[in-house]
């Protein structure tokens, strides 16, 4: 399933020939970056996956979440550092909201880094609220760092 978003842009799912890609906006992006292995899991695993690519150019970012028994988990959200600040991380989330709701999800849940502010400028301004820290939950460089757990109602 692929989704237009303008001329340019468009979403649809993951497949696994994209990991490769997928990979290399991934350890660009983070301190701790998903090995090759851990997206092979969760296509395998049936975790639904989306990327965002240009027409006619190389892939720009990615998204996956698992969906089950009322809740969407989002898991993984990032844009190659050149496609960010043009509104595609949150067309990414629009597509991740669609699928969860056409699967009867009520709620979408998330994990987010204190210091990571673009992220949480992203997800407030989309209206998730948070609801509590998970402790430790983040590798560092010296001690652990908190996640902030985020939700979002999706209820109609
Ligand atoms: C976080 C991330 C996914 C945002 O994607 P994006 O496509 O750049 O975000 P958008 O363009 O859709 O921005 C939406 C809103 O987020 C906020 N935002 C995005 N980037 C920001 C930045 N660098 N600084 C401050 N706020 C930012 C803004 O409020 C923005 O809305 P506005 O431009 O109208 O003010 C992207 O920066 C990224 O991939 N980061 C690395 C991976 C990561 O940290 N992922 C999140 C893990 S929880």
């Amino acid at each position: 399933m692929s989704a237009r978003l303008d001329e340019t842009w468009q979403i649809r799912r993951m497949r696994r020939d994209d990991i490769a890609a997928v990979r290399g906006i991934e350890s660009t992006a983070y301190d701790y970056p998903w090995s090759e292995r851990i997206f092979r899991d969760c296509l395998r695993v049936g975790y639904r996956a989306w990327v965002i690519e240009p027409v006619d150019g190389p892939l720009a970012g990615y998204a996956l979440a698992s969906i089950a028994v009322g809740e969407a988990h989002l898991l993984n959200l990032c844009l190659a550092e050149s496609a960010r600040g043009r509104g595609l991380g949150t067309r990414l989330l629009d597509s991740l909201v669609a699928q969860a709701r056409r699967e009867a999800a009520a709620v979408v849940m998330l994990e987010v880094r204190p210091s990571n502010t673009a992220a949480r400028r992203l997800y407030a301004r989309y209206g998730f609220i948070e609801q509590g820290r998970r402790p430790g939950y983040y590798p560092g460089e010296t001690v652990r760092e908190d996640a902030l757990l985020l939700s979002l109602d999706i209820t109609p």
